[in-house]
């Protein structure tokens, strides 16, 4: 079996949750750096599914290797479910990531609702001309007050995960990975992976 997988991302942390969680079993995960490829899809999609198929669908123009995309974002439900698939965008149009953290605490006020989840859409597409098949995962939660620790990546520092009851921002990688969106949208890729 082939166990060869790019993984369609630029985006370093997501890259090295994929190779921490697929590397132990056997996959070699090239990135676009490893295989020298400069490609940057506009996101333009109205669904992280949508989004990830983007992704996927140019990376495997380019490679010979399965692809997999990742879309994934925080969902803030007293928000709205703000920033959702606008996550990145957010956080670059506040100017980095500590400031959309003040952002969301002030959009929250003193909102009691502060219940949030991660989600992470994966696209696998075996080939260009492959169906593309969708894997989800979810990580209930809730935003943090104020930022604590500096683990992971992205938004990790202001959520708390629920069935961890651990802040993200103080968790090791290991204990990310066994309650986090990306991990069980992963898991369900491993299942197909070991069937097909
Ligand atoms: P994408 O590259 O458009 O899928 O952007 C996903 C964005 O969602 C990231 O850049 C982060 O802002 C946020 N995000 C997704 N997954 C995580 C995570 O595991 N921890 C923290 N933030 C995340």
């Amino acid at each position: 079996m082939n166990k060869e997988i790019c993984v369609a991302t630029n985006n370093k942390g997501k890259l090295k949750e994929y190779r921490e969680i697929l590397a132990p079993m056997g996959y070699v995960i090239y990135s676009p750096a490893d295989l020298n490829i400069d490609c940057d899809p506009t996101e333009d999609g109205a669904s992280y599914r949508e989004n990830a198929f983007i992704k996927a669908k140019a990376f495997a123009k380019l490679v010979k290797f399965p692809v997999l995309a990742d879309d994934s974002g925080l969902e803030i439900h007293a928000l709205g479910a703000f920033p959702g698939i606008h996550s990145s965008r957010f956080a670059e149009e506040c100017g980095g990531y500590p400031n959309a953290y003040e952002e969301i605490q002030k959009r929250l006020g003193d909102n009691t609702d502060r219940s949030a989840h991660f989600n992470c859409t994966i696209c696998y597409l075996e080939n260009i001309s492959a169906k593309p098949l969708y894997f989800e995962g979810q990580c209930p939660g809730t935003i943090l007050k104020q930022r604590h620790g500096d683990h992971g990546f992205g938004y990790d520092p202001i959520f708390h995960c629920e069935e961890a009851d651990l802040d993200f921002g103080i968790a090791s990688e290991e204990e990310k990975n066994r309650f986090s969106h990306r991990a069980k949208a992963i898991a369900k890729l491993r299942l197909f992976l070991a069937i097909r």
